[in-house]
């Protein structure tokens, strides 16, 4: 039966060249159970990868005499720890070994991808093991099926108030777990009307089906919570989580869920947070909140992810003391180590909400005995909405080398989040994902890239952007060499390019309000959402040295004082952290208002090249896939025409400074 959706790229296509073929006839399974469950999909994915590939069925021995492929069970030795793997070519036959059966699939995905990427498997000796405990995908799906920030279709978790167990969420878990993902939260964490109700005896079934689904992938299950529960469902007048009422609702309630759901994680809450109900609202503290939330949980094994987006959105743009770049912190910081041992602070990357540049999050390693967890985002909400192209790795990297310099050497975000600072488990990395019920599932094709390169890279955190454009594309796009060269350079390219043409230098936010999409230089800057540039004739940027808000103090020196002046300022945040005057010399010994006009003249330019270097893979890339990506070029055109214009048009009007160049500016 034709599939009505893609398999991306486990669509494994005929393979002849390698002599991989002789690997898959026969398979051996050596300490494992066959008949557990996530050794069975792991069997399975061989079968169904070795049917694309070879088309053959491989059969399951007792024997490895004659195997070409061994799964063997080992005892954790040093080598490989939970959830790792090692594959190992040994006298003709590929060895994976594993201490558990999440490491076994995952060493079996890996076999599958090199066979896929088109690489022999004769002479591959491998070892790899997780580098984030926790590595998961959030979904912002609601219940009608509308996707929060979704710009692929609809969920295929909702429909209608209700919940969907169908084969495409098992391809999802096929999917995700190829790349490592051992997480996943299905719906929004603005927790609203049914969604609320996900809790409750409406839903457990279904729940629990889906996430029986996930569970054949080794995928724990979590669920957004609606804090203010005890009153929606519970009848109770409030949500104090210090009220003995309200402890002891939490407490059956968990005991309910975790019977019901035997496959459930934890909870994610967005607490006290864009109209998010939370502890605030009683005069108590986040971790009150969290802590109360935690201890219902904690028979079961169960976490608590609690977001640190707290901010004022109700601010008065003429305000220029509050800084909501400084709120996540402010709330957060002053009761560290206070959080319970299943509490895990989730923490945007940056401290104002995923723009396409942002210093690191001074919470990120600020906190020094509170378990963390860094969350990124691949739906495109501030990053072109998957219709311009967007590859995130490379911004993810820079955020997980940042140095915080919280503790010699573990200091980085990496280290920070994956447990080596301060030796703990609940830790980890958490995308919001860019995934919709679209045939492609990602929207634009090009979007896939983030989608199996988050999993990657939160698996293993030394991999580089290229590295994995390198396993991607041949998998899912094309191996011709042509298409691979291209694509990587377009990727490669592209998150700059997305900078040149919208917001230069760290300044973010001249966005269309709500949508997110497009130029409006002024949409946010008389607004209640505290996301102001603050241009006046002289100049443009936030003061936020200690002259002004007193952000730049909430890092670790040496990076507050890096900050704290315009001189050591890193130039890609110059105007997050400072008012600057267009007259401003850069490094590059230009201006700051002639940079602004270069830079957006250049990004429309880069966007274009991408558009004529993609029409020339024509012919080599599935037509269906060539068009769709060609029509979102397209519109990525009009889209960097618009920010080109409109910016450079502003900033003359604003500075009556001239182009050097004397390029058309209106
Ligand atoms: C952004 C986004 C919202 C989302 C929020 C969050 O503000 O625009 O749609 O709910 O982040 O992360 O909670």
């Amino acid at each position: 039966m034709e599939q009505k959706w893609s398999q991306l790229w486990l669509a494994y296509e005929k393979k002849t060249e390698q002599g991989n073929e002789v690997f898959f006839r026969k398979v051996a399974v050596e300490g494992f159970s066959a008949a557990e469950r996530v050794v069975k999909s792991a069997l399975k994915e061989l079968e169904t990868g070795a049917r694309g590939m070879f088309g053959l069925k491989p059969d399951v021995l007792k024997d490895v005499t004659d195997a070409g492929l061994i799964l063997r069970k080992v005892q954790e030795n040093g080598r490989i720890s939970e959830e790792g793997y090692s594959v190992k070519e040994e006298n003709g036959q590929i060895v994976c070994e594993a201490v558990d059966a999440k490491g076994l699939l995952y060493g079996v995905f890996h076999i599958l991808r090199l066979a896929s990427m088109g690489k022999s498997l004769a002479g591959t000796d491998i070892c790899c093991n997780p580098d984030n405990p926790l590595r998961m995908y959030n979904h912002w799906d609601n219940m009608d099926g509308s996707i929060e920030r979704g710009y692929s279709g609809n969920s295929f978790f909702f429909a209608k108030d209700d919940v969907l167990t169908d084969e495409r969420v098992r391809d999802y878990a096929r999917l995700v777990s190829s790349v490592g993902i051992n997480g996943v939260v299905i719906n929004n964490v603005n927790v609203k009307q049914a969604a609320t109700y996900l809790i409750t005896d409406r839903f457990f079934d279904k729940v629990a089906r889906m996430a029986e689904i996930f569970a054949d992938y080794g995928i724990k299950f979590f669920l957004s919570l609606n804090y203010a529960a005890t009153m929606e469902l519970g009848g109770l007048p409030g949500a104090d989580p210090l009220d003995a009422d309200v402890i002891a609702w939490w407490k059956e309630k968990m005991k309910e869920c975790f019977a019901k759901i035997p496959n459930l994680g934890g909870f994610l809450v967005k607490a006290d947070s864009e109209g998010c109900p939370g502890p605030f609202t009683y005069g108590r503290t986040q971790a009150d909140g969290a802590n109360m939330l935690a201890d219902a949980v904690k028979p079961y094994g169960g976490i608590i992810i609690w977001r640190c987006f707290v901010y004022n959105c109700t601010q008065d743009w003429r305000d220029r003391r509050t800084d909501r770049a400084r709120a996540g912190y402010d709330s957060f910081i002053g009761m560290d180590g206070d959080y319970r041992d299943n509490v895990i602070l989730q923490i945007k990357n940056g401290p104002m909400d995923f723009q396409i540049r942002e210093p690191v999050s001074p919470l990120l390693g600020g906190l020094q005995k509170t378990n963390q967890m860094l969350e990124v985002q691949i739906a495109q909400e501030y990053t072109g909405h998957q219709i311009d192209v967007c590859y995130l790795i490379p911004m993810f990297k820079e955020i997980l080398d940042f140095h915080t310099y919280c503790k010699e050497g573990a200091d980085t975000v990496a280290d920070v989040i994956s447990g080596r600072t301060m030796g703990n488990q609940n830790a980890g990395i958490a995308a919001v994902i860019n995934t919709g019920n679209d045939a492609n599932w990602t929207g634009n094709d090009l979007a896939a890239a983030n989608l199996y390169g988050f999993g990657r890279l939160a698996y293993q955190t030394s991999l580089t952007a290229e590295e994995i454009l390198d396993e991607w594309i041949p998998m899912q796009i094309s191996s011709d060499k042509e298409v691979m060269e291209t694509l990587r350079e377009i990727l490669l390219s592209s998150r700059e390019t997305y900078e040149k043409y919208t917001s230069p230098l760290g300044i973010g936010w001249m966005v269309t309000p709500n949508t997110h999409y497009g130029c409006s230089v002024d949409g946010y800057e008389y607004s209640r959402w505290g996301t102001y540039h603050r241009a006046d004739h002289l100049g443009i940027g936030v003061d936020r040295s200690d002259k002004g808000t007193g952000y730049a103090q909430q890092y670790h020196e040496p990076n507050a004082s890096m900050y704290n002046s315009m001189e050591s300022c890193p130039e890609e945040l110059l105007l997050f952290f400072h008012h600057v005057p267009y007259t401003y010399r850069l490094k590059t010994g230009k201006t700051l208002i002639q940079h602004i006009y270069d830079s957006h003249f250049e990004g429309y330019d880069e966007a274009e090249a991408f558009a004529k270097a993609w029409d020339r893979l024509e012919g080599k890339i599935r037509p269906e896939t060539f068009r769709t990506v060609k029509e979102r070029f397209g519109r990525q055109l009009v889209n960097a025409a618009e920010w080109r214009d409109q910016v450079n048009s502003y900033f003359y009007r604003k500075s009556g400074i001239a182009d050097e160049k004397g390029r058309k500016i209106y």
